[in-house]
């Protein structure tokens, strides 16, 4: 088994290769579970809801996202791993690391707090950074039919955002791995199967 969280800007083109990677994955063997942050279990859905629609304090959003992110692990992530099952999680804790504290403004040892209490050292074996620039993300996004509540966010919002992802993946570059989607689907794919080989030599 193996954990596998999904990372990026909205716009950056994450969800396009989610699919493709559960198809690959399954195709070589592999039983994976696919599911969201924030989101993945019944309440978790309805605190996406709240999350993506309502206006919030900072700090209540953040402690939504670990009350989501909570339930996550328990229901889904946790049971899955212990089944052997692979997990593809599009996005994870470097979310609220990204959003939050980047975003939003909230200290870091804020979140980490609520890391260390809420994953107990539950960290992803690959992290996938979808990355691009903001400009070109924004045009992604102004296609959507309507914009969720960081869907309309700023520019600034988002250099922020994607300074903190790129920073983190600096910080572990033992499971980042940063894919740059202004190139082809298949650049893209070529390299992103490269990346999962290592996880399915040693499982
Ligand atoms: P997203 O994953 O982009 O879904 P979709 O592709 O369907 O729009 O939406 C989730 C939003 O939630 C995204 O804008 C980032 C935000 N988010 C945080 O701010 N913190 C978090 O910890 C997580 C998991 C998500």
């Amino acid at each position: 088994m193996a954990f596998i969280s999904l990372e990026g800007i909205d716009g950056a083109g994450k969800t396009t290769h989610l699919e493709w990677l559960a198809d690959y994955l399954r195709a070589r063997g592999v039983v994976a579970t696919v599911t969201r942050e924030p989101g993945g279990t019944e309440l978790g859905e309805a605190l996406r809801a709240l999350l993506l629609n309502r206006s919030m304090q900072v700090d209540t959003e953040a402690l939504l996202m670990f009350a989501a992110r909570s339930e996550h692990i328990a229901q889904v992530i946790r049971p899955a791993l212990e089944r052997g099952e692979w997990v593809i999680s599009d996005r994870y804790s470097d979310a609220s690391f990204a959003y939050q504290c980047g975003g939003r403004g909230i200290a870091e040892a804020r979140v980490q707090t609520l890391e260390t209490w809420v994953q107990q050292g539950l960290q992803p074996d690959l992290t996938l950074l979808f990355d691009v620039e903001v400009p070109v993300a924004q045009q992604r996004v102004r296609n959507h039919v309507s914009l969720d509540r960081f869907e309309q966010e700023q520019a600034d919002f988002f250099e922020r955002v994607r300074t903190m992802y790129l920073r983190r993946a600096q910080q572990f570059p033992q499971r980042f791995r940063v894919v740059r989607t202004d190139r082809s689907l298949t650049a893209i794919r070529e390299e992103i199967a490269g990346f999962v080989e290592r996880l399915l030599i040693s499982t």
